[in-house]
């Protein structure tokens, strides 16, 4: 066995769990743990900042030109989880608001936002000791990524989830409000033709719906070990 840091792909649907399982396993393995979603959901809420985005339309060309003003960071937390900040503000909060989720697929599907985030992506990766959430991360961002995983559950559990994040965080939403967010999302991430969401052949697949949040991080933390093992 050797003791190389490897890189792992955590791929999935939105709300599936994913981000919490990618966290908790970074923390356990002393890994650094980044949501790449929260740059997508950045750019997005720097583009509805500057007037770009209109009710669903994106102004494509200024947004384009724009992108190499657009400053991603991420501060670590001491709990393992991060902020986001974006061109020196912090947005953790903003970002995953509705209105910032209802527009972020049209953005995400721009291909030069693409480019421009996945090499982003790959320069936070060069060191390896990583673990990365996302849509495309085992297929395209790290397609030889020692580890690759590929979480779905059914709308409605995601819905249901995502649902109660947002009202614990005292968000005044309706459930259908959410599943059709939910649903339309998963609409434009599987139908986009750059880099749209699938799982990667050499993914391993987890439908978490009927698991517990401990159940799903026993899973993915036995995955690393029997990997780490047989490397
Ligand atoms: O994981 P999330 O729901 O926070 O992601 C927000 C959006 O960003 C999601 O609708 C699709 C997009 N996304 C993407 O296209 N590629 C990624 N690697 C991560 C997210």
């Amino acid at each position: 066995m050797s003791n190389d840091k490897i890189i792992i792909a955590i791929d999935g649907y939105s709300s599936s769990g994913k981000s919490s399982m990618a966290r908790a396993l970074a923390s356990a393995i002393g890994y650094r743990y980044i949501d790449s979603g929260a740059m997508y959901r950045a750019v997005t809420l720097w583009a509805m900042r500057h007037g770009m985005v209109n009710d669903g339309t994106v102004d494509v060309d200024n947004l384009v030109a724009a992108l190499p003003e657009i400053k991603i960071d991420f501060k670590p937390m001491p709990d393992g989880s991060q902020r986001t900040i974006l061109c020196g503000e912090d947005v953790e909060d903003e970002i995953r608001r509705l209105n910032v989720s209802n527009n972020v697929s049209q953005v995400s599907v721009i291909p030069a936002v693409r480019h421009s985030l996945v090499a982003m992506q790959q320069a936070l990766g060069k060191g390896k000791g990583i673990v990365m959430d996302g849509r495309d991360i085992g297929t395209t961002v790290f397609p030889d990524a020692e580890m690759k995983v590929f979480v779905d559950a059914s709308a409605q559990t995601r819905a249901q989830r995502r649902f109660s994040e947002l009202v614990e965080k005292g968000l005044q939403v309706s459930y259908e409000e959410v599943l059709a967010n939910v649903v339309h999302r998963d609409h434009i991430d599987e139908t986009r033709e750059e880099s749209p969401l699938r799982k990667a052949d050499d993914a391993v697949s987890l439908d978490n719906s009927e698991m517990t949040i401990e159940q799903q991080n026993k899973w993915l933390l036995d995955l690393y070990n029997r990997i780490l093992a047989q490397k």
